[in-house]
């Protein structure tokens, strides 16, 4: 049985996301522009993730006017519960803008610091992923119904397909090429889906091998995280570390240990 605090939780996310995404889907102008950059000129942000980030910080305080938040687009309030919502609207905003189908929403609650509840919605996929901590990782598809989630039987690095994503400063990106043409030789091959949220989600479904990337944000993580820890698949950062913003990996037991082996000798959390 899992804690009815984080059933309520989990339910709470996944209506959020559930609405969020139906905004971001339904609502998208055929005109979208970029509102803003970030961290540089290819950090971009649109009106529809500032919405979307509203429309879930909305609906969650009407719930829950006691929790915290920590949302991409600057939600930020402490909270006095020990919940607080970790929030990425649109996580894949560069597919988003372009047209692209692989974007998500992404919403995890943390009790006292620690992941309880995880949803990542990817609604162009008609797909919605969830976890709560100890009660499995779980699949709902427009098709297929809900389904258990198990990452994929280990399988030796050199054929393991394992995506990976580059950030958006210039500095970091041109050593993450010089990590990711170090690793290609050493594996079944490479991809780049655009969302970090869905890589994870793609390791917890058997989709893919393995991930890793350096430079994300709590909000790009948390749900993933869970989802894919609960289907199985280790998740860490630098050897015996949490997945953090120098480094994430997630991968299949059997591919997570080497990858992470490779990523430390090629200097992966690092200029
Ligand atoms: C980005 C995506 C991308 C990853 C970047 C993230 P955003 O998030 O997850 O796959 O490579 O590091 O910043 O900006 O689309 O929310
Ligand atoms: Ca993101
Ligand atoms: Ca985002």
């Amino acid at each position: 049985m899992t804690d009815p605090l984080h059933q309520e939780l989990l339910a709470l996310a996944q209506e959020a996301a559930h609405k969020a995404g139906a905004l971001l889907r339904d609502g998208r102008p055929a005109d979208l522009a970029v509102a803003a950059t970030k961290s540089s000129p290819i950090d971009v942000v649109t009106e529809m993730d500032i919405a979307a980030e509203k429309l879930i910080t909305d609906l969650i305080s009407q719930h829950r006017p006691d929790d915290g938040f920590l949302g991409e687009e600057g939600a930020s309030a402490e909270g006095t519960s020990g919940v607080r919502w970790v929030i990425d609207p649109l996580d894949g905003t560069v597919n988003y803008l372009y047209g692209l189908p692989t974007w998500s929403v992404s919403i995890a609650a943390e009790l006292h610091g620690e992941t309880v509840a995880g949803v990542v919605a990817i609604p162009m996929r008609g797909e919605t992923f969830h976890a709560v901590l100890g009660g499995g990782a779980w699949a709902t598809g427009a098709w297929e119904g809900e389904r258990r989630l198990a990452c994929r039987p280990a399988a030796p690095l050199e054929q393991a397909l394992v995506s990976t994503g580059f950030n958006y400063v210039t500095e970091v990106r041109a050593h993450q090429a010089d990590v990711a043409q170090k690793l290609i030789p050493l594996l079944r091959d490479i991809r780049r889906g655009g969302s970090a949220a869905v890589d994870l989600c793609d390791v917890a479904a058997g989709r893919l091998d393995g991930y890793y990337e350096r430079g994300l944000n709590p909000w790009d993580l948390a749900a993933g995280d869970l989802i894919a820890r609960e289907a199985g698949a280790l998740t860490g950062g630098r050897p015996g570390e949490r997945p953090a913003r120098d480094l994430a990996i997630a991968g299949t037991p059997g591919v997570f240990e080497p990858l992470q082996r490779l990523l430390e000798d090629f200097g992966a959390w690092h200029d």
